[in-house]
Formats: C-alpha cells, structure tokens, sequence
C-alpha cells in the first residue's frame, strides 16, 4: 500500500519542529556558557530533540516514504512573529513550544485512528517531552527570581504563548482541510 502523503507531510511537520527545538537549544547552549547545570542538561535535551526528529523521519522512511521539505512549520512562523533574544526570552519560548508538543503529541496518540507503530513513536516522545517542560521551566524561574524580573518574565512566556496559538490554530487549520472535519 503506498504510504499517505497526508501522514507524510504530518509527520514531516512534526520532525522539522524537532529539528527546530534542537537548534533552539543550540543557541541557548552558546549563550548559557556560565551554568554549568544548564550545560549538562541543555546537552541531554538537544539530544532528545534530535533523536526525536531521527524518530520521525525512521517512521517516515518505514512508511516507503521520504521526508517532504517543510518551507513554513511552526517554528519558522513563530520566529516570523517575534525574535527571541535573550537567554530568559529564549527560555520563555521554550517552555511554550515544549507545552504545545506535549499536548499535541498526548492528543494525537489518544486518536482511534492511530496505528502502533506511530503510537510507539509518539508514547517515546511524549516520555521525553515531560521532563523537557519540566526543566526548563525550573531553569527559567531560576533566572527570573536571580534578575528580579518574575512579572516581567511571566508577560514574556504569555507573549510567547498568544504567538503561538495563533501560529498553532494556522498549522490546525491546514490539517483539518488535509484530513476533513474528523481532526
Ligand atoms: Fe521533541
Ligand atoms: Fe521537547
């Protein structure tokens, strides 16, 4: 059976924003070059990202398929929005993206549809994404409190988080054309 262009491209979708948070905390590694904590953990999670990004595009290949060039996901409509440039900035930005994934991927493994070996893919994610959110959200208010900037930096991560439901109701909206009502 040839594989549905429609899960390829979702699941092109979801790598190129795997690959995305991997560069994200990249550039928080650069900047962060002071914490050695940070260091350690920043590492381990740009390791996950990227063999989270490896994890779908093996799916993808399973399928018979390769993955499809993604010109505008969700990272690079975010950063059409706002650019984050500060260490706390960047953090605040994590923590809504890392939210978002874990929601997105809880869903989508909750759907009647799914088959095992997406749903394998999408439980060993989701795994990972929970202690993603957890870290960094430690990291961030650690930093807050250090710089006296607690209410400041909550308007940050709310900023964060009105770009991107709308980039996510965007990306939702295509979905829902590609696959009908039912998503
Ligand atoms: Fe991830
Ligand atoms: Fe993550």
């Amino acid at each position: 059976m040839a594989p549905d262009p429609r899960l390829v491209e979702l699941f092109s979708y979801y790598r190129d924003g795997e690959l995305h948070g991997a560069g994200l905390l990249l550039r928080l590694i650069k900047m962060m070059k002071d914490d050695p904590d940070a260091q350690i953990k920043l590492t381990l999670h740009m390791a996950e990202e990227a063999n989270h990004a490896w994890l779908w595009t093996k799916r993808i290949s399973d399928m018979g398929a390769k993955p499809v060039e993604i010109e505008s996901g969700y990272q690079t409509r975010i950063g059409r929005k706002a650019i984050p440039r500060g260490v706390i900035d960047l953090l605040a930005l994590t923590i809504v993206v890392e939210e978002r994934s874990f929601a997105r991927y809880t869903e989508h493994a909750k759907r009647p549809d799914v088959d095992a070996e997406t749903k394998r893919v999408l439980e060993s994610v989701t795994k990972d994404e929970k202690w993603h959110m957890s870290w960094i959200r430690e990291k961030f208010n650690e930093l807050a409190e250090q710089q006296n900037a607690g209410e400041r930096a909550e308007e940050m991560v709310e900023k964060y988080r009105q770009i991107e439901n709308e980039v996510y109701a965007e990306l939702h909206q295509r979905e829902a054309e590609a696959f009908g009502p039912a998503q």
